[in-house]
């Protein structure tokens, strides 16, 4: 401290660092240890975009084409004064963000899941992040105690988000192959609510649950939102990975938003389907809301101020590229999304094939041993050992870095607190294995992550 007084914060924490986080930055130090026996490393651990499908250059020449048809066509530029496309870029904007962008999202989102998404309920985030904050500021900003209801095991970021907050418990729910246990996750409202906690939503990723590594089915989505309704709670869906989809087209389970959107904060984001970097997201809902003095008010009123106090508003220029991405070559309007995830499906349905084959040519001959799920979307498939003597703890994932470059993600930390005191050893027989990234293109990413879970099931053969 050099003898200086430390300013006095003390109703301040320290929060726990995610998972996700802490193998990241173990890496080095294991990849140098693994180096140093000549092992090749083998990344079944990242939850990254591959970088094969994010390879700025194309995008970055489709935008500025868009951006010159915005000025040819614009009326602005015919008087000879800038452009409003270019002048809205670099100004202060409408927490809403840019119109033409709301329209082009809400006509081809709403034309690709059925249901006529409205413009003006939608709020640009930044990224999905960006919309679990709002949602969690939002309602702890008056103080009271909040349960937030989630599935056990839920993603990293949210957990770490809720916990930011003194006055939030989260209240998990275990799931079987479909998704929430039903009852329990009745069992868990009503006991948040005996425990006088407001419960203001049930936040889950149904289609490629991260980590989960699975979907939900159809039958038990209209089950959660059976019970949402009936206790009046709000659906916080988080959706990254509903375009990368390897569900046949007229399989693919419809999403909350599409099934229920006054029940439903959906939350959009770019990063799986174009680039993380910009930070583009939406969160949109048509839900309203009984707020003091029993006055009903849409949500999306609230949630705009809190995001107008918060991030102001987002950049229009990222905006206004993602817009570009919502047109084709010729600059007309895409009637859906598809066609720009098609790219990203191609590698990741590969990936994930490769990965599947492995297993199944590996391990499937031990089905009393070893269990995987089957993702039907997303970057995730969840390890199961049914040997209770193995735990696949820290000291186990690191040590299959050191021994053989193997880079896998426990599951533990990814059951909330309340999960692992029902069950002590909750995810402690389970590892994520992702097939998202690797760090080589074409025939040499197939070639290396076969590898990769060749080197994986030799490894757990072993032990
Ligand atoms: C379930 C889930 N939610 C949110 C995110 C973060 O997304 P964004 O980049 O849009 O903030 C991720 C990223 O991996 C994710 O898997």
């Amino acid at each position: 401290m050099d003898g200086k007084k430390a300013l006095i914060a003390s109703s301040l924490r320290k929060e726990p660092v995610s998972v996700t986080r802490k193998m990241a930055a173990a890496l080095p130090e294991l990849r140098r240890l693994a180096a140093g026996k000549g092992l090749k490393i083998h990344h079944l651990g990242a939850g990254y975009p591959h970088p094969e499908v994010t390879d700025p250059r194309g995008f970055l020449e489709h935008k500025t084409l868009y951006f010159e048809h915005l000025t040819k066509t614009a009326s602005d530029t015919k008087l000879g004064i800038i452009p409003e496309y270019l002048r809205e870029s670099y100004a202060y904007t409408d927490t809403l963000g840019p119109v033409s962008v709301r329209k082009n999202f809400a006509r081809v989102y709403g034309a690709d899941w059925e249901f006529p998404m409205k413009p003006e309920n939608l709020i640009p985030t930044i990224g999905a992040s960006g919309g679990i904050n709002l949602m969690c500021s939002l309602f702890e900003r008056p103080g009271v105690e909040i349960a937030y209801i989630t599935d056990a095991p839920t993603y990293a970021g949210f957990i770490t988000r809720a916990q930011l907050a003194n006055q939030t418990n989260i209240y998990s729910v275990d799931m079987d192959s479909e998704g929430p246990i039903i009852e329990q996750l009745i069992c868990q409202i009503e006991s948040a609510r005996s425990n006088g906690r407001l419960v203001p939503f049930y936040y889950t990723i149904p289609d490629g649950h991260n980590p989960g590594g699975f979907s939900f089915s159809a039958k038990r989505r209209n089950e959660i939102i059976e019970v949402m309704r009936n206790y009046d709670i709000l659906i916080l869906e988080d959706a990254p990975y509903v375009y990368i989809s390897y569900a046949e087209e007229n399989e693919r389970p419809r999403p909350f938003v599409a099934l229920d959107p006054s029940r439903t904060v959906h939350l959009f984001t770019g990063s799986k389907i174009g680039f993380p970097g910009p930070r583009v997201g939406f969160l949109y809902t048509e839900a309203n809301i009984e707020i003091s003095d029993e006055e009903i008010v849409p949500l999306r009123d609230l949630l705009l101020t809190e995001s107008s106090s918060d991030i102001l508003f987002h950049n229009p220029e990222a905006l206004y590229a993602f817009e570009s991405m919502l047109h084709d070559e010729n600059m007309e309007p895409l009637p859906s999304l598809w066609p720009v995830a098609r790219e990203k499906q191609i590698i990741y349905s590969e990936n994930r094939n490769i990965i599947m084959q492995g297993l199944s040519d590996g391990l499937g001959k031990f089905p009393e041993r070893y269990s995987w799920t089957i993702p039907q979307a997303g970057f995730f498939t969840v390890f199961r050992f049914h040997d209770s003597k193995i735990v696949t703890d820290d000291v186990f994932v690191n040590w299959l870095v050191s021994e053989y470059g193997i880079v896998v993600i426990p599951m533990f930390d990814f059951y909330p607190e309340d999960a692992r005191l029902r069950n002590p050893q909750a995810g402690l027989s389970e590892l994520r294995l992702s097939f998202c990234f690797s760090e080589s293109f074409g025939d040499d990413r197939r070639r290396d992550l076969a590898d990769s879970i060749k080197a994986f099931c030799d490894a757990i053969l072993r032990i």
